[in-house]
């Protein structure tokens, strides 16, 4: 269905690959966001929210209220408190070719309803690669750094930040406003990357990909005195919340930012047309090289914040600015093999091993094949002499063959028909674009990729206890299951070869992941939840499920009473918001596995398993534990910030109206939603009383 242009499907069709392309984009959006690990290329990633885009444009009544233009970016990781962002943070849309900007132009001019001859002043800045970050000053005093987050809620780095010398800690002046937020790119020089990965691999540890994830990582360290090691650096490019205008134009506010000792990134100049941002570029992209940080293009801003104004945003980013991206860094390898990785759920990946060769000053020896049809597309090949290529920050990718170059004896790709590790028949089902092994649970490959998603970070988190070390245990026998996990000191101390005896370890590390183990023996519903590694089941659904079902016993015993699929438990699951028929099914199919369960309650033997802790809502809210739904049109916030807005202030939100609906929001439009409420009694807010209760627009 993915191949199918978006102007030939049907109705039915566009559903299931709305579907498709929400869980995509969410999954990219985690890998991005969360892991700082992303396994796509910009464009690859632009072309799923395009096409996204084209088929609700096609299909407006489609849209899912998890769509992606409804959001930017995935939920914050555990660990950091969390911070709402008092205005949302967003993207920027991106510009490739000198056509994007000036059709950019032109479409600015058309929505002022410009004449060619009124002047439109744009700012062009450098896009550093980092993290955009926002401060916030009270009364000239920092007081608070969040990271972007999905845009609506980031994370507390505050501590962090603190250790960034460059940042201004204090501002003062008569200009200050009161309160102030200052946005702008945390970033690490290339210098400073490079010799962070050198003590990295001197130290035996894996190195950072790229300075934007070496940023990344030392942002989110939990301990600042490890971010204060590294050497991390910050530019301003925009305001965020004011308690009092500083200027009128963007130019201005730089000069300000400016005085107040904010580092800018430089150069950046006025320009008058397209043809002037055009220039820009060129230049820009000339100096490129030189530059002590890595750039991944310019971006271009509306000077006038009037203007701004009356432009506003189309759902991920603003109508006045746009990312003119530079091209990729390309370069060529002999591909040595294609070898095939299995997936936690028994997808079949094949990548490519390559002779190893630096792209744009990174070491690249692993590239991403995504799937065997895109092999077949590009005739890549083992032995192939192929070009590379590395976006920004994500993992590189093999772009086209050098024909000339491939040797005579070459032969086309065949895809496994068994799985690599277990020998088990590897399916690809009509209609599917991944292969997968069928050795379910007998499938050392799966179970060893559950085990490391169960430990990995978001999940139980698990320091020490890696790749390698599970595939040790694995091997003897010691851990099968996530449940022995935390049996392995008992066993341990009975074994014949302890782990401090092991190549590698010693008493003090042995210790050190012992207690790392114990240190997890509690954990909450949503954390478990996620662990399990279930298909679709991401950390924001898991957070869906463990709100609504307030404790594990709950939740277990719901999911076998929802095993009909078509009773009140199944209704019950299928109304949770965000939550359809797939999404449930997937969840339901682990219950259905004998196995799974066992291994389910024997983890819960070891582990004791507290309630979700909904995020911390510093305001006493009428909101907390009820329902609500949404229905119509809100005119001062879109569904997806309405959603947000109900969740922090403690509320559930539901997909539809029942007995159990404390609060039904009805905007412009609402239909037999508002009816429903109406028969069953259920109280009806208007936009202006939900306003009132959720605080006011914003
Ligand atoms: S302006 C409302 N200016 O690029 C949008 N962003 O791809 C405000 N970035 O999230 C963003 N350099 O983290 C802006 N000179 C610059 C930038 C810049 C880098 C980042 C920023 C943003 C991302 C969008």
């Amino acid at each position: 269905m993915s191949d199918i242009p978006p102007d030939r499907l049907t109705a039915l069709e566009a559903a299931a690959e709305l579907a498709r392309l929400a869980a995509l984009i969410a999954h990219h959006d985690r890998l991005y966001h969360q892991r700082d690990r992303p396994e796509i290329d910009d464009a690859a990633y632009d072309a799923l929210v395009r096409r996204n885009q084209v088929i609700e444009g096609r299909f407006p009544e489609l849209r899912r209220p998890d769509s992606p233009s409804l959001r930017v970016g995935a939920a914050p990781a555990a660990g950091f408190r969390k911070v709402i962002h008092a205005l949302p943070m967003l993207s920027l849309a991106n510009a490739f070719t000198p056509e994007d900007v000036i059709d950019f132009v032109a479409r600015l001019r058309r929505f002022l309803n410009m004449s060619d001859e009124e002047p439109l002043a744009l700012v062009a800045e450098p896009k550093i690669d980092g993290l955009s970050c926002s401060l916030r000053y009270q009364a000239g005093q920092l007081v608070q750094a969040a990271t972007r987050g999905d845009g609506a809620e980031g994370e507390d780095v505050t501590r962090n930040i603190l250790t960034i010398s460059e940042i201004p800690k204090q501002i003062s002046g008569d200009s200050v406003p009161e309160s102030l937020e200052v946005r702008g790119e945390v970033y690490i020089s290339r210098a400073a990357f490079l010799e962070m990965n050198q003590r990295r691999t001197a130290q035996g540890g894996e190195t950072f990909a790229n300075p934007r994830n070496a940023a990344a990582g030392a942002l989110r360290q939990l301990n600042p005195a490890v971010t204060a090691t590294r050497p991390l650096c910050f530019f301003g490019y925009a305001l965020g919340e004011v308690s009092a205008p500083v200027a009128a134009s963007h130019h201005e506010v730089r000069a300000q930012l400016a005085r107040w000792g904010f580092p800018l990134n430089e150069p950046a100049r006025l320009c008058a047309d397209a043809e002037a941002l055009l220039a820009y570029y060129h230049e820009v992209e000339a100096l490129r090289p030189a530059l002590p940080y890595d750039i991944d293009g310019v971006v271009y801003k509306v000077d006038r914040h009037d203007l701004r104004e009356r432009l506003g945003f189309v759902s991920r980013a603003p109508r006045w600015a746009i990312a003119h991206k530079f091209p990729a860094e390309q370069a060529r390898t002999r591909l040595k093999a294609i070898v095939v990785q299995v997936g936690r759920t028994g997808a079949l990946t094949p990548v490519a091993d390559l002779e190893p060769v630096t792209v744009g000053g990174v070491m690249v020896s692993r590239a991403t094949l995504h799937n065997e049809d895109e092999i077949t597309r590009k005739d890549i090949r083992a032995g192939d002499t192929v070009v590379v290529q590395r976006a920004g920050d994500v993992i590189p990718q093999v772009v086209r063959v050098v024909i000339e170059a491939r040797p005579l004896d070459s032969e086309p790709y065949r895809p496994p028909e068994h799985c690599p590790d277990c020998g088990s028949l590897a399916v690809r089902e009509e209609g599917e674009v991944v292969r997968r092994c069928t050795g379910g649970l007998i499938c050392p490959a799966q179970a060893m990729e559950r085990l490391r998603h169960f430990v990995s970070r978001e999940a139980f988190d698990i320091e020490g206890l890696g790749e390698k070390i599970i595939a040790a245990f694995w091997a003897d026998g010691l851990i099968r299951r996530p449940g022995d996990i935390f049996r392995l000191a008992v066993k341990d101390r009975d074994s014949l070869t302890p782990l401090r005896k092991r190549p590698g370890w010693g008493d003090k590390s042995a210790r050190n992941l012992f207690e790392a183990i114990e240190a997890r023996r509690q954990m909450p519903l949503d954390r478990l939840i996620y662990a399990l590694g279930i298909r679709q089941i991401g950390q924001a659904t898991a957070r869906l499920l463990a709100r609504h079902y307030p404790s594990y016993d709950t939740w277990r015993a719901a999911m076998q009473a929802a095993a009909d699929r078509e009773g009140p438990a199944w209704q019950d699951l299928t109304n949770i918001d965000q939550i359809g028929p797939a999404v449930a099914a997937d969840l339901l199919d682990f219950f259905a596995e004998p196995h799974n369960l066992e291994a389910l309650d024997d983890l819960a033997r070891e582990v004791r398993l507290t309630d979700f802790e909904p995020p911390v809502v510093t305001v006493v809210s009428p909101l907390a534990g009820k329902t609500v739904v949404f229905t119509g049109t809100l005119s001062t916030m879109g569904r997806g910030e309405a959603k947000a807005r109900a969740e922090a202030l403690g509320a559930k939100v539901a997909g539809s109206v029942s007995a159990k609906t404390h609060f039904v929001v009805a905007g412009a439009d609402s239909g037999s939603k508002a009816t429903k409420a109406r028969d069953l009694g259920v109280t009806i807010l208007s936009e202006e009383e939900w306003l009132a209760l959720a605080g006011g627009a914003q």
